[in-house]
């Protein structure tokens, strides 16, 4: 079976299944476009992080990074899954608190976390993990009660890790993390705030990263300084993240590594590099979110027009397109799309455009697949990271609703929007 496919996605006589429930049902039922999950493939993706860590003598925590994809219902299966959650601003929080994560489970980032994020954050007891000095600053103004908060730092790496350059994080020009020679401050202020407990660092090298190099790497790099906040400042650190980031396969080229095997590699690389400088090994963090949902999603949409422009291209226009999938445009990202109900035809070349009015909503350029007419429906497939979580409105569109199939039942995460939806925030200028 090709590696694109979700856990539970096949071709039976033609026609895509998930399980036992044919596709073509739930988007006769949902509507179109769609975001579907398959749960299975959520379960196996969380497993394939958890289950190397569990028989460790360490203590350990899978993040699932919420920026990915993220709704009340999908943290309350990831929650069932055993995964804790980072967040990256109060909204991604507020979900997980209406989902009713514990505080416990949750760790916040991102480089400017506005005052009510911070109170919201530390109202609620999560793990704050700071990213530079003014964080700090305005932590220490908010909490004018003295509440004990656990705090990490999120250290810069200075590490390249070969990825597309917007989704690298961990080099040295990044906008974020602490540079090494600024750690003094944070220590300096850390001595005149006993509520603050820091219990580690944190480090996240880039996205959709193919070479299990950059994890050693980090690893090289923070224990020296790991070792000197043990040794010399009495700091030692309790937790380690080390990020998420691992790529998946969204078309031929891509070659991701086998999340397992790296688990299993890694953490004993950790282990022996602690043991080898007699620093204890403190629980490792990892924060993965497009590995675990990625590959979980497909998006299905219905071809309106077929454009020939004989001689020169031939399009087809899906009822989708920028606005609910904007990594084409924005990243220059591939996918695979085929047909959702297939007939034996032959292949032919076609583009992949929005109906969005951009000349560059385009979904897929050049791609071979069986005679499309008016009506059929077309899945793009791996769309369950960065799809839903990055839509937008443009052109006054609504966004699809997205449902997850697991076992035999399709479970509702998000209603497809309705107009009313989109002027709800409105004002009307007649009263
Ligand atoms: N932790 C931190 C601090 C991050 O910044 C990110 C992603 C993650 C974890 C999760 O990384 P993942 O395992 O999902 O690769 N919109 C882009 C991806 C941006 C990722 C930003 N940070 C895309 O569509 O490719």
């Amino acid at each position: 079976m090709a590696n694109y496919f979700p856990v539970q996605f096949s071709y039976k006589n033609g026609s895509a299944y998930l399980g036992s429930i044919p596709v073509k049902d739930i988007v006769e039922e949902y509507g179109s476009p769609l975001y579907i999950l398959d749960g299975e493939t959520i379960v196996q993706n969380c497993r394939k992080f958890l289950d190397p860590l569990s028989n460790l003598s360490i203590q350990s925590r899978v993040l699932y990074a919420c920026k990915a994809n993220l709704t009340v219902g999908l943290a309350q299966f990831l929650n069932q899954q055993g995964m804790s959650f980072d967040v990256s601003s109060g909204g991604e929080l507020y979900t997980l608190i209406k989902a009713g994560i514990s505080s416990k489970s949750i760790y916040f980032h991102g480089n400017n976390k506005i005052f009510s994020e911070l109170e919201l954050a530390i109202t609620y007891g999560v793990t704050i993990i700071i990213d530079n000095l003014q964080e700090l600053l305005n932590i220490i103004e908010i909490n004018t009660n003295n509440k004990d908060i656990r705090i990490m730092l999120r250290m810069k790496p200075e590490i390249e890790a070969h990825t597309h350059d917007y989704i690298k994080t961990g080099q040295l020009d990044s906008k974020f993390g602490i540079e090494k020679q600024d750690f003094e401050q944070f220590h300096s202020i850390f001595k005149d705030h006993d509520w603050i407990q820091f219990v580690g660092i944190h480090s996240h090298i880039g996205s959709q990263i193919f070479d299990t190099k950059p994890y050693y790497e980090l690893i090289d790099i923070m224990l020296p300084f790991i070792k000197m906040l043990a040794n010399d400042l009495s700091l030692p650190v309790l937790e380690f993240n080390c990020g998420g980031g691992m790529g998946i396969y969204y078309t031929d080229g891509d070659n991701p590594f086998d999340v397992t095997s790296f688990m299993t590699n890694f953490v004993d690389y950790v282990i022996t590099k602690f043991n080898s400088l007699s620093l204890p090994v403190p629980m490792l963090l990892f924060e993965p979110g497009r590995s675990i949902i990625g590959p979980a999603g497909i998006t299905i949409y219905k071809v309106g027009v077929v454009k020939d422009i004989p001689n020169v291209k031939s399009y087809i226009f899906i009822d989708g397109g920028m606005a609910d999938n904007m990594r084409p445009l924005l990243y220059d990202a591939k996918y695979k799309i085929d047909k959702l109900q297939k007939e034996n035809q032959a292949l032919k070349l076609y583009s992949v455009a929005g109906k969005y009015c951009e000349s560059g909503d385009i979904i897929a350029q050049n791609i071979m697949i069986e005679e499309v007419k008016v009506g059929d429906y077309v899945i793009v497939f791996s769309t369950g990271a960065y799809n839903y979580s990055m839509a937008s409105n443009y052109n006054r569109n609504c966004r699809p609703a997205m449902v997850m199939v697991a076992g035999s039942s399709v479970i509702p995460l998000v209603e497809r929007e309705t107009y009313d939806d989109l002027i709800r925030f409105d004002r009307d200028l007649n009263g």
